[in-house]
């Protein structure tokens, strides 16, 4: 479902996520493992304010396997906890209960040296639609039903779901906005369709995802279309790969809105190769 981010509904998710911050120990921030920065929520840190946190990088499954092992050294070097996650990978999955047992004991330890009694640590998981929310809660909980609540504004009865005896997760997530102010973030969290696709036209974002390609993965695009580096005559790169893959008006011209379907499936399954959109040197270039 997607969600229309109107001031107003962006304030009412804020309080909601402002809320059930009072219940938990720390968060659980969810980013895109190929664009973790488009994929942040520009104000968590204003939002989350002092409670500790750990990233999950979802979907690296997708993403280029180097560049999520740079943003995960580049965590390490900040000291936040982060771990790199395929939902489907079972161990990717048990490694995110670990680093949260990690981060919650550190907690209660606290509590308990104020002569508190120990009890089990809360989390809460917060991040942008369709980063992977309902489903890495489906897979902590052991759970096949989907639970989704890409509404904000939408109040559900809180429920806690045990992970393990210490650990306890918020049922419902966290759905924090994007960055929208930021064209080049618009463009990635639309190529990579996390931003549904009425948002930009079909045909700028593929130019957005062929050039891109050109410049960072010209084998991959190679491979597949037979499109070279320096091709930079879009008509003719949108030409010969809808001929190439028959994507053909019944006259037989090509059709362009058909073939930059075909780019953009073939970039968000991952059938175009194992690709990311930033890398931890477009921060560091830009600090
Ligand atoms: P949300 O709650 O944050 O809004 O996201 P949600 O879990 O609904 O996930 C959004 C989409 O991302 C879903 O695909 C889901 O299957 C997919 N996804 C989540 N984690 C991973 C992952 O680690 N790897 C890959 N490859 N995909 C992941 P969908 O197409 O919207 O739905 P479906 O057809 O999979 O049911």
């Amino acid at each position: 479902m997607q969600v229309q981010w109107f001031p107003g509904h962006m304030a009412k998710a804020r309080r909601e996520v402002e809320q059930n911050l009072k219940l938990v120990d720390f968060v659980i921030e969810l980013l895109d493992a190929r664009a973790p920065l488009s994929s942040e929520n520009p104000m968590l840190h204003q939002i989350v304010q002092n409670k500790d946190k750990m990233i999950v990088l979802m979907k690296r499954d997708l993403a280029d396997p180097k560049m999520t092992a740079a943003w995960l050294t580049y965590y390490k070097e900040r000291n936040i906890p982060a771990v790199a996650v395929d939902a489907n990978n079972r161990d990717d999955i048990k490694q995110v209960v670990q680093l949260a047992k990690q981060l919650g004991k550190k907690k209660i330890d606290q509590l308990v040296a104020k002569g508190m009694k120990p009890r089990p640590h809360r989390a809460m998981i917060l991040g942008i639609p369709n980063v992977g929310k309902s489903t890495l809660i489906n897979r902590l909980a052991s759970r096949k039903a989907a639970k989704t609540g890409d509404r904000p504004g939408i109040t559900k009865q809180q429920l806690w779901i045990k992970i393990k005896k210490d650990f306890e997760l918020l049922d419902t997530p966290g759905i924090l906005w994007p960055k929208f102010e930021d064209q080049i973030v618009g463009y990635r969290l639309a190529s990579i369709g996390t931003i549904k696709d009425q948002v930009i036209s079909l045909q700028d974002i593929t130019v957005f995802v062929i050039e891109f390609l050109q410049r960072k993965y010209p084998d991959l695009l190679f491979d597949r279309y037979e499109i070279e580096a320096d091709l930079d005559d879009m008509l003719e790169v949108f030409e010969r790969i809808g001929k190439k893959r028959g994507a053909l008006e019944s006259g037989g011209e090509v059709d362009f809105d058909k073939v930059s379907e075909i780019v953009l499936r073939d970039l968000r399954s991952g059938r175009l190769g194992k690709i990311s959109l930033e890398a931890p040197a477009d921060l560091l270039g830009a600090e």
